[in-house]
């Protein structure tokens, strides 16, 4: 139930996640890899990319399958391009620190409130379509979920949730400085 009293209504999946192939950490297995190519379509952008090839433009910090090699938090402070989608897949914690010995950098991104900020400001105003893989499903001012996959690892893994953020309002002012950002 939302603000005075309006319903919501998204689409729900919970399915099972698979397993990757192994060959890099945290890479999509092909249930993900599935959906993803389902619902992408016109120009995409990847956030932390990783081995993946999806995207016209792939921005990881050092995975030699992006297209472009820098922190994610410089390149959306540089680009100003639209985008028809953005996919992205930040890192989150993981317990088990060897899983993460080929990244660059580790740690959770959602926990990280300046990060928040500043993905979101960006989104807002370069993206009309936004599929995120998390622990969490976050949502982003302007934009309504329009679908959600709970992906199942089985065991006591931690459910990943694919979300699905669609566009429903412009951001009525220009995008903002990094100093003036205010997490709404
Ligand atoms: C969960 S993995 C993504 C794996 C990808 N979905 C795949 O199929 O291979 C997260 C990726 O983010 C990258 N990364 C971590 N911190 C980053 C940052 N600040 N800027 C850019 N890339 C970053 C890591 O190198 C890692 O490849």
């Amino acid at each position: 139930m939302g603000i005075g009293g309006v319903m919501k209504r998204f689409d729900l999946e919970a399915l099972p996640m698979g397993v990757n192939d192994g060959k890099y950490a945290g890479s999509f297995t092909s249930t993900v890899k599935s959906i993803i190519k389902s619902v992408l379509q016109g120009s995409v952008l990847h956030l932390y990319s990783g081995s993946s090839f999806m995207g016209d433009e792939r921005v990881d910090l050092a995975h030699p399958n992006a297209t472009l090699n820098c922190k994610v938090e410089e390149f959306i402070g540089n680009d100003r391009r639209e985008w028809d989608w953005c996919l992205l897949d930040p890192p989150y914690a993981i317990s088990q620190k060897s899983k993460l010995r080929d990244y660059e950098e580790v740690g959770s991104l959602s926990g990280n409130v300046a990060w928040r900020r500043q993905i979101k400001e960006y989104l807002r105003h370069h993206v009309d379509n936004v599929l995120w893989l998390d622990f969490c499903a976050p949502t982003i001012l302007g934009f309504g979920r329009q679908k959600l996959w709970l992906l199942l690892p089985g065991g006591f893994h931690t459910v990943r949730v694919l979300s699905w953020l669609k566009r429903e309002m412009k951001p009525l002012i220009p995008r903002a400085t990094a100093d003036e950002m205010v997490e709404k």
